[in-house]
């Protein structure tokens, strides 16, 4: 790939190399610009973007691929940057209260100003912050029920990874790691681990969790339609030995429904991928409770407990969804190595997943994998797949994590190697995370061209497209994080005149020629 051949990021480039530099690097010709870094205000209230931004969706403004709002999930904070350390009484009420208010999601009104800047405008009346603060309903078969101690709506989302968007212009946001908030700030898990979903442009829409989707360790989903029109959303939970998870809605999208669409989210089933029968098994609590009545059942790999105590837990549908994945385990689905992003191809309808890694089974580097659905059918309930890409020396690349697609066919890959494994042993040839380019057919199938390589420290996460392929967001999570002290900073990335310490930011990147 040589030189810009079209108007688009997308478009032609010359590859980068590794790099351990403290810059946000792109090939000749392109550039980044800082859109909102942790701490900015976002909005004329005076509400600020939070911190470690992942997961991004754009939503033009009456079509247009310059101005949007853009949605940021916050996946958790920092004790040295946010809340300061706990002191010796446990964490103060206002150091909870950042700790909650900087995960969850910032919505930004987003433009490209006459000088091809990207910017946010403070001045939206869209702009505003949903976090670990916000009251959500949940809805689905567990709301209300023993599972959640009888909740219907819950406080907060937070450890907000990935997400997806659906087809009636809300955003999912996937609640991840969210054990440590909860027992940092004294709250009842099982009201976290679910999908939530939010409509960036009406405030007074309720925020809501649906529980119809299981609860795990989400990091994305990924929604398309079933021949017969109904609602296929698949999902990944980043847990080492976790299954990869498909929904598949009981009523069928309509699109003069609008936001109506939301109630297909809470009325379907839930099925886990057996790679080895290549069959998607439905999540029923009739199914469990069909494997535990088995007097000879002994726990599977991954489930802890004796077939008295999977009964007690098991007891309805309710309790199938909070433990989906225990469930999973329980019907046979394939513990993998910690399943990240899903993305489905708009050009054949197979579905990439992205296996970050598992140093238990010596999977040090990650691949990804790709699903072929029977008959090509979002809804089947069989499939074949294989592993699209390794990672290792040979396709340059560890740990891949976020996916998207251009309109080439190409599959944009973010890396994610943990921080303290970072340029040391095995890992020293990958330089920093970055963000490579994949073709998924002709010649080039499967080769990793760098495209971006991240700060000290950072991972890239959520690289979102505009429609035209002009502009590329990217959110730089955590500069600096292994610094010891604000007196060794590791990172000082974006590098802003008079700041005294890095910041997590999203950025958009365009070449300096459209
Ligand atoms: Fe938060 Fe799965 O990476
Ligand atoms: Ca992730
Ligand atoms: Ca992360
Ligand atoms: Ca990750």
């Amino acid at each position: 790939l040589f030189g810009f051949k079209t108007n688009k990021v997308s478009g032609y480039f010359n590859p980068i190399s590794h790099s351990t530099e403290d810059q946000l690097l792109l090939p000749p010709g392109f550039k980044y610009d800082v859109i909102a870094a942790f701490g900015d205000k976002i909005n004329e209230r005076g509400d600020t973007f939070g911190f470690n931004n992942d997961y991004t969706a754009f939503f033009p403004i009456d079509g247009s691929n310059e101005r949007g709002l853009l949605w940021v999930n916050h996946e958790y904070v920092s004790e040295l940057f946010v809340t300061g350390p706990k002191g010796a009484g446990g964490w103060t009420a206002a150091q909870t209260e950042q700790m909650l208010y900087n995960q969850g999601g910032s919505i930004l009104e987003v433009y490209r100003d006459q000088n091809g800047v990207w910017k946010m405008d403070t001045k939206s009346k869209y702009a505003r912050r949903i976090n670990g603060l916000t009251m959500f309903k949940l809805t689905g078969p567990a709301a209300g029920s023993q599972a959640v101690n009888g909740a219907t709506t819950v406080r907060g989302t937070f450890a907000n990874c990935s997400g997806g968007v659906t087809l009636w212009n809300t955003v999912l946001t996937c609640e991840e790691n969210y054990e440590d908030t909860c027992s940092e700030a004294g709250l009842n898990e099982t009201h976290y681990g679910w999908v939530a979903e939010i409509a960036p442009f009406e405030e007074k829409w309720e925020v809501r969790k649906h529980t119809a989707l299981g609860r795990f360790h989400h990091e994305n989903t990924c929604m398309g339609l079933s021949k017969d029109g109904r609602v296929v959303v698949y999902m990944g939970d980043d847990k080492k030995d976790a299954c990869v998870y498909k929904y598949i809605s009981n009523g069928k999208y309509d699109s003069a429904a609008g936001y109506n669409n939301s109630k297909l989210l809470e009325d379907g089933t839930l099925y886990a991928a057996n790679f080895k029968a290549g069959k998607w098994v439905a999540l029923t609590l009739e199914a469990v409770q069909k494997v535990l009545s088995n007097a000879k059942w002994s726990a599977p790999f991954g489930v802890k407990g004796t077939r008295e105590e999977m009964l007690a837990i098991f007891q309805t549908q309710g309790d199938v969804l909070v433990h989906a994945d225990e469930a999973a385990l329980l019907l046979g689905a394939t513990p993998t190595d910690r399943p990240e992003d899903v993305e489905i191809s708009p050009f054949d309808n197979t579905v990439f997943i992205a296996h970050t890694n598992n140093d238990t089974h010596g999977n040090i580097h990650g691949h990804v994998t790709r699903f072929f659905e029977k008959d090509g059918d979002l809804a089947a309930t069989e499939f074949d797949f294989e592993i699209f890409a390794a990672g290792g020396r040979q396709s340059g690349f560890s740990a891949p994590d976020n996916l998207t697609f251009d309109s080439n066919g190409n599959l944009w890959i973010v890396t994610d190697m943990s921080g303290s494994s970072m340029n040391k042993g095995v890992f020293t040839s990958f330089g920093h995370n970055g963000l490579y380019v994949v073709p998924t057919s002709g010649k080039a199938k499967g080769e990793a061209l760098q495209f971006a390589s991240a700060p000290k420290d950072a991972e890239l996460t959520g690289p979102t497209f505009t429609p035209d392929e002009r502009t590329l967001f990217l959110a730089v999570q955590h500069p600096g994080e292994q610094s010891k002290s604000m007196g060794e900073l590791t990172s000082m990335w974006p590098h802003r005149a008079g700041d005294k310490m890095p910041r997590p930011a999203v950025v958009a990147i365009t070449g300096f020629k459209f």
